[in-house]
């Protein structure tokens, strides 16, 4: 299955109105999975609430997903995205091993300490040949950062690393693996790295940075407060929704597009292995 061709950024802000850092972000990474295939049967690891992989591969296009939240794996069983929907932990997939084509999980590694088994998870439960497609924050994350280069640039490096911890600690982020760290990882779990790329170009993660310090929600701001979760489907909601969708979508069309230079690396990384057989 390969997934239609989109306007990802229109797509994403509509789902993420309310977050356009979020938004921003997940345009730009969904162009980058939508340049894969993924044959079913398909596995959709740390599901969450679905609405990346309905953006991405359409109601019924994921056979199964799972995530230890129940919250999320209510949200995405309502979804109509999966055929099936499972609480469950990464570390102890439910499932015999070699029953799925692909395994999928965007923007979930590097919330998890101890990867490494779940990486082998993966490759257990993937049929030989099978492709395991990832994306994950890159090992140039860090560097990327506005406000870290900007600090460094001060002279100031103990706060730029005080920055770069805080940012972990919000995101909940333990770990930015290289290329060649992640191609460790997945041989441990019997998958070979077959593509390594980088997406987020330099000025796509500034630009998020700084959005973030104005547009964050989560934190006490006009903006937090007017996109309240409790204030949900509030006249006023429904107008900044429109306004979200129509400024930002002509905005930041230029850096949806842009790609990361051949020789230089980009804030997040999509990985593609193949279980060995
Ligand atoms: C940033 S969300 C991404 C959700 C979804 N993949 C997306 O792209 O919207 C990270 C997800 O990883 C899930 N997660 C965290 N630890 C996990 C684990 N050990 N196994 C599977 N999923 C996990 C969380 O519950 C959460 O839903």
């Amino acid at each position: 299955m390969r997934p239609t061709k989109h306007d990802y950024l229109t797509l994403s802000l509509q789902a993420y109105w309310f977050a356009p850092p979020v938004a921003l972000w997940r345009a730009v990474e969904l162009r980058a999975a939508s340049q894969e295939a993924y044959p079913r049967p398909l596995l959709d690891l740390g599901c969450g609430d679905g609405l990346i992989a309905g953006i991405l591969f359409g109601p019924g296009g994921v056979d199964t997903g799972i995530d230890p939240w129940a919250e999320q794996v209510r949200k995405a069983a309502r979804s109509g995205v999966y055929r099936w929907v499972q609480r469950a932990d990464g570390h102890r997939l439910p499932y015999r091993s070699g029953v799925f084509a692909t395994v999928f999980s965007n923007s979930v590694l590097e919330h998890i300490p101890d990867v490494a088994p779940v990486v082998a998870e993966a490759g257990r439960v993937l049929r030989p040949g099978g492709r395991f497609i990832f994306t994950v924050p890159s090992d140039a994350f860090h560097q990327l950062l506005f406000f870290y280069q900007s600090r460094l640039a001060a002279g100031k490096e103990a706060s730029a690393r005080a920055y770069a911890a805080e940012v972990d600690a919000r995101l909940a982020h333990y770990h930015y693996h290289s290329p060649s760290e992640w191609a460790d990882l997945l041989a441990q779990g019997g998958m070979v790295l077959e593509k390594a790329r980088y997406y987020i170009p330099l000025a796509v993660e500034h630009l998020w940075d700084v959005m973030n310090e104005r547009f964050g929600t989560g934190r006490r701001s006009l903006w937090g407060l007017l996109v309240s979760p409790r204030l949900r489907g509030l006249p006023h909601q429904r107008w900044l929704a429109r306004w979200v969708v129509r400024h930002f979508s002509r905005a930041w069309r230029d850096l949806y597009e842009m790609d990361v230079p051949e020789d230089e690396k980009g804030g997040g990384l999509l990985v593609v292995a193949r279980r060995e057989g």
